[in-house]
């Protein structure tokens, strides 16, 4: 059994060395570096970094995986689902369609309502998700 471990040695040394294996101490500040850079979870990225997620889990369907309503079943429906990169609605009114639906607010039936469905984290994420997408001269 000794002969395998030496052989390994002899092998892992010339790829430390290379390297291509990290040492405990890279990967020690490999980890402290992307904790400093990874967005606090409180912070505005680390929202549409969440809000991108909830909108790629359950918007693309409609609204295409780019958010300009092109996705699959966008054409069975009258109107359209909306181009979320030309809204010019502000984040009040999105949370509102959001949560409540499009019929509840005058709009297509076919908006789903997702309050029943999504957090008021999940809810608020999206809205900032959206707002990075949205256009520069957009309301707030
Ligand atoms: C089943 C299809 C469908 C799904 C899924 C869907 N939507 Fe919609 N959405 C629509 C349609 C259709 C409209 C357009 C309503 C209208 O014009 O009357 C719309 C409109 C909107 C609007 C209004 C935009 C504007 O400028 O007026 C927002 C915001 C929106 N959707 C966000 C979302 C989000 C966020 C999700 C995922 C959580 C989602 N939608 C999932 C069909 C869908």
């Amino acid at each position: 059994m000794r002969r395998p471990l030496a052989l390994a040695l002899l092998l892992l040394v010339p790829v430390a060395a290379t390297g291509q294996v990290k040492t405990a101490t890279e990967l020690k500040a490999e980890a402290e570096a992307m904790l400093e850079t990874f967005p606090h979870k409180n912070s505005a990225a680390a929202s549409v970094y969440r809000g991108t997620i909830v909108f790629l889990n359950y918007c693309t369907t409609c609204h295409g995986t780019n958010a300009d309503g092109l996705g699959r079943a966008a054409k069975i429906y009258n109107p359209k689902p909306a181009n979320l990169r030309m809204s010019l609605k502000n984040d009040a009114y999105k949370q509102q369609i959001v949560r409540r639906g499009g019929q509840m607010m005058g709009r297509s039936e076919f908006m789903p309502a997702w309050g029943e469905e999504l957090t008021d984290e999940q809810i608020s994420d999206v809205v900032k998700y959206l707002r990075s997408i949205a256009p520069a001269d957009a309301p707030n």
